[in-house]
């Protein structure tokens, strides 16, 4: 079999003490910024979320202002229909008008939304990762029916083993602001860290929730424990 499975990755969120490396998320975004964007959107994600990865409000409202895509908006006093540059507010706007000009812009294959793509896919994030590490030239014993076509990339982590996506990272693409190394394994690790968050950026909230729940929970149960003891003293 030539597919693979995903390789063994770890991430600081996870586990239930697990907490997100904010330092690693900017890293990450500035990845899907610098590349992944050209062709994939995040509708789930607004740019007022990135504060949450440590950006102050002014360094949010200069992303969206700088945002290389425009949203579309309606002019109040004469209805024409018109783009602006984004704000804080607005989702992160779709690359493409809509999906027919996304297949015309990539080989007929449509580069989908990657918002919740961690939780699409069933290996999740170590997925995304080795996906994005993991393009080779075939093996060669592979059979010709496997043989990448035209615009199709061989790449054992995809499930049907050619992928419309050529290979987005090369060593040293992005220059990193906090001076890490962008190593293809590197950023593939960091825009999957990233791509955790956008699938669930309240996660940490969760968790802490869950502790808290148990906690109370021991707590309430000892003191019911305790008060069941002192009622039933006398009785032997
Ligand atoms: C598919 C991630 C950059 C075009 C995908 C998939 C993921 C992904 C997770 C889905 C794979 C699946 O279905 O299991 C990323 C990330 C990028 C990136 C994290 C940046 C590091 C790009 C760029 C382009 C692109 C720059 C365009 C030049 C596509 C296309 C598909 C795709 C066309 C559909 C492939 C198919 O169904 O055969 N990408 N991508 N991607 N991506 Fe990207």
């Amino acid at each position: 079999d030539y597919h693979h499975h995903a390789r063994e990755i770890s991430f600081a969120s996870d586990g239930p003490l697990g907490r997100f490396d904010r330092q690693q998320l900017q890293r990450g975004f500035q990845v899907y910024r610098e590349v992944c964007a050209a062709c994939h959107s995040l509708e789930y994600v607004a740019f007022r979320n990135l504060t949450d990865l440590g950006f102050t409000e002014a360094e949010v409202d200069a992303i969206a202002d700088q945002w290389p895509i425009q949203v579309p908006t309606v002019n109040e006093e004469t209805g024409e229909e018109t783009t602006r540059n984004a704000i804080a507010s607005d989702h992160f706007p779709h690359v493409y008008a809509n999906e027919v000009a996304g297949r015309a812009a990539n080989n007929n294959a449509y580069p989908p939304d990657l918002s919740l793509m961690t939780k699409a896919r069933e290996e999740g994030a170590a997925y995304l990762y080795s996906l994005l590490s993991g393009y080779e030239d075939p093996p060669a014993d592979l059979p010709e029916e496997f043989q990448p076509g035209t615009g199709l990339y061989f790449n054992p982590y995809f499930a049907n083993l050619n992928i419309a996506m050529p290979p987005p990272l090369s060593d040293g693409q992005v220059s990193y602001a906090d001076g890490t190394e962008a190593t293809v394994d590197q950023m593939s690790e960091d825009v999957a860290a990233f791509l955790i968050w956008t699938a669930e950026p309240t996660m940490e909230e969760r968790k802490s929730t869950g502790w808290a729940v148990l906690i109370f929970l021991v707590f309430l149960t000892t003191l019911a424990f305790l008060a069941y003891k002192n009622i039933w003293r006398d009785q032997k």
